[in-house]
């Protein structure tokens, strides 16, 4: 069948070759015309440089993206998804099933993906599917092992995407009715990734790596419960599966950034000087707005709040972190 993929960054143009392999025709929508031209002409992965199977075809007119397919693939950064949703809302016809496959909460309103669609979609949405689970693209585009889970309301249109993206060699999708608990795992994971990245780069060891990781996964509970999802899909692929693949990986851009923030580096220039997408410093200023509104701590996230945007010193606010009140683990 063919499927469309709006945002032919690291991740669409990765899973544009899984889709390719899995026997549809694959269009990607993406405003560099320079990735545009790359893909159209050399054949090549924008980010990693390895040739992509060349029925893959690009564009930068949305019109044709918006037309091209009953399902769509939006994997832009969260803070673009608004506006790239108003502008397919317009030159949409009829109504499409969307996938999204882009993990964050976009950063002025702490909206989930599936909210926005709510609100810039409206009538034109057959479906809505989140795709999501422990992947780095760095793995996918080599055919490496990977498991996701698809998960909607509506389990015909899960199980369609499942069906879509499984194939007998490299990749194994589950089903969910959970949006919101898949939505939530896989934002909060780059939250607490960067916060591991941080407490590496200051010199902490796999030790503290580890209780971060598990106190992470509460956190990461406790965002999922508010929002209304279920405590156990955070036990799941998209939750612990996520975080444990994003908070411990040199594979890791949102493990990167924190890494360079903890040896120093003002987080402005950080985000500046990514070349990919860091969605976990965004979510941080997301998820702590979701706590102080409904009136919950999160540790981890709190602090990496203060410290990259109240401008707390790290050493003093980890220090705190130790000397807060002893208590039972659960
Ligand atoms: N890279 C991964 O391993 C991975 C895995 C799973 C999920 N994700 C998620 O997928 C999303 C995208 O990540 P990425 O790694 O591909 O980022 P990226 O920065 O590599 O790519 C984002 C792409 O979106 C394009 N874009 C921006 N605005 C656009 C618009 N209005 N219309 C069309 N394209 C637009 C950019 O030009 C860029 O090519 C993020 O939410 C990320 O968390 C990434």
């Amino acid at each position: 069948m063919k499927i469309g993929i709006i945002g032919g960054g690291s991740w669409g143009t990765t899973l544009a070759q899984a889709l390719t392999d899995n026997n549809n025709e694959v269009l990607i929508r993406d405003i560099n015309a320079d990735f545009v031209k790359k893909i159209n002409e050399t054949h090549l992965h924008p980010f990693f440089d390895k040739p992509i199977p060349e029925s893959i075809k690009a564009t930068t007119d949305l019109d044709e993206i918006a037309n091209y397919s009953d399902y769509l693939v939006l994997c832009v950064p969260t803070k673009f998804m608004r506006g790239v949703l108003k502008e397919l809302y317009s030159a949409t016809k009829g109504q499409k099933t969307l996938i999204n496959v882009s993990k964050g909460i976009e950063p002025d309103t702490s909206y989930l993906v599936s909210q926005i669609v709510e609100q810039e979609m409206k009538e034109k949405v057959k479906d809505y599917v989140v795709l999501s689970g422990p992947s780095h693209a760095e793995e996918l585009i080599d055919r490496k092992f990977t498991c996701l889970v698809s998960a909607s309301k509506n389990s015909e249109a899960a199980k369609k995407v499942q069906l879509i993206f499984s194939n007998d060699k490299y990749i194994r999708v589950y089903t969910s009715d959970d949006v919101v608990g898949v939505e939530t795992g896989g934002a909060i994971k780059n939250a607490i990734a960067v916060v591991s990245g941080i407490a590496t780069g200051l010199g902490l060891g796999e030790n503290a790596r580890a209780a971060l990781i598990t106190r992470g996964i509460r956190e990461t509970i406790k965002v999922v419960e508010i929002l209304g999802g279920k405590t156990e899909t955070a036990y799941g692929l998209s939750g612990i599966g996520d975080l444990i693949v994003t908070a411990s990986s040199m594979n890791s851009r949102n493990f990167q950034a924190g890494l360079r923030i903890g040896k120093g580096e003002d987080y402005g220039h950080v985000l500046e000087t990514s070349a990919q997408t860091v969605e976990g410093v965004r979510t941080i200023e997301a998820a702590h707005t979701i706590a102080k509104k409904y009136n919950t701590e999160l540790p981890l996230i709190d602090l990496a709040y203060e410290v990259l945007f109240e401008g707390r010193e790290i050493k003093e606010a980890l220090s705190s972190l130790l000397n807060r009140d002893l208590k039972q683990e659960i």
